[in-house]
């Protein structure tokens, strides 16, 4: 085997090498690189079993021509390695970067509906006052929504234009006073309840009616809770709600409650009722089992679209309803 042809074959391997070495895009293609040239198998081993036919004379010089390229691919593996790792480092550095100077991800933020701000600051009250938060079903009987309710057969809150009757014979409930029979069926006195909720009427919609509204319901029953208890309560709650303006009770009917009151609040220089109220009827506490001789309790309804635009200067009930973002974005 002549000498020369073993020595082009390392110096070409030495030229390749380098140019592969350098063109290493990766740790991993690098490792590849040093396997494939000086691993076991490599090629520089391969081109080393040739040594074996040469003249003995000629061999130093070979084996020192061998140790050179194999020093120089090594070598220039060692700095490819050293480069794609500082490369490596610095491209995580860079992802990792935090530029705290750069404007935040807005994402839009969401809003209580005026009517449910309204009503959680409603019950928040009452909750401050002891009560407890109570529901119903909106769907009813129409032994709950009135007969319970000492409402009787021809009264004219059961009137076919007010009351959604269903074809099964059930109703809409028309207000959130059947959630009283509910809760004392269920319960023993004493009790303080406040329960919010959907009521449906069949009203022509208008600024101020709408078919579907929300009520909010209070009932307390105890041992000698007297009409002063009532007016004490309605008139820390509507102080909460309206600030120190004049209240007044006015004489007033319901089936539910005798006596019964409306209640009004005098804002913008007139007087405006806001809510109705009484001593829960002899009557209802013996539909649901108490002994009225025992117990006594007041009862108070009001509408939560009242409070709110009142106290939100809101000139349509139906702004309530339609979902229009530059209306509820004022809240
Ligand atoms: N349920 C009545 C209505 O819908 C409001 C009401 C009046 C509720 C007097 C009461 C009450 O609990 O005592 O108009």
């Amino acid at each position: 085997m002549p000498t020369s042809s073993l020595e082009t074959q390392l110096t070409d391997l030495q030229k390749v090498a380098v140019v592969e070495i350098s063109g290493a895009d990766s740790l991993e293609a690098l490792e590849q690189l040093r396997v494939s040239y000086l691993g076991k198998k490599g090629e520089l081993s391969q081109i080393l079993k040739g040594m074996g036919k040469l003249e003995a004379g000629d061999r130093p010089r070979i084996g020192a021509v061998a140790n050179d390229v194999k020093e120089v691919v090594q070598h220039a593996l060692e700095q490819k390695k050293a480069d794609l790792q500082t490369a490596q480092i610095l491209a995580q550095l860079e992802s990792e970067t935090l530029d705290v100077t750069m404007p935040g991800v807005y994402l839009p933020q969401g809003r209580v509906h005026p009517l449910n701000s309204m009503t959680d600051r409603i019950l928040d009250t009452f909750v401050g006052l002891g009560y407890t938060v109570a529901d119903g079903p909106e769907m009813e009987t129409d032994y709950y929504n009135f007969e319970a309710l000492n409402t009787p057969p021809d009264h004219p809150a059961r009137d076919m234009q007010d009351t959604f009757y269903l074809p099964d014979g059930n109703l809409l409930r028309t207000h959130t006073s059947s959630v009283q029979i509910h809760y004392m069926e269920e319960n023993d006195p004493p009790i303080r309840i406040v329960a919010p909720g959907r009521c449906y009427r069949r009203d022509t919609e208008d600024a101020t009616h709408a078919a579907v509204f929300h009520q909010i319901e209070i009932l307390a029953i105890d041992e000698g809770l007297t009409f002063t208890d009532l007016k004490g309560t309605i008139k820390i709650f509507l102080e909460e709600m309206f600030g120190s303006v004049p209240i007044r009770f006015r004489a007033s009917y319901f089936p539910f409650t005798e006596p019964s009151a409306e209640v009004d609040v005098q804002w913008n220089g007139r007087w405006l009722e806001v809510l109705g109220c009484g001593m829960v009827d002899p009557n209802v506490l013996k539909a649901v089992g108490y002994d009225p001789e025992v117990y006594t309790g007041f009862a108070a309804g009001f509408g939560v679209e009242r409070f709110a635009m009142v106290l939100h200067q809101i000139d349509d009930i139906r702004r309530l309803y339609t979902s229009d973002l530059r209306f509820l974005r004022q809240f």
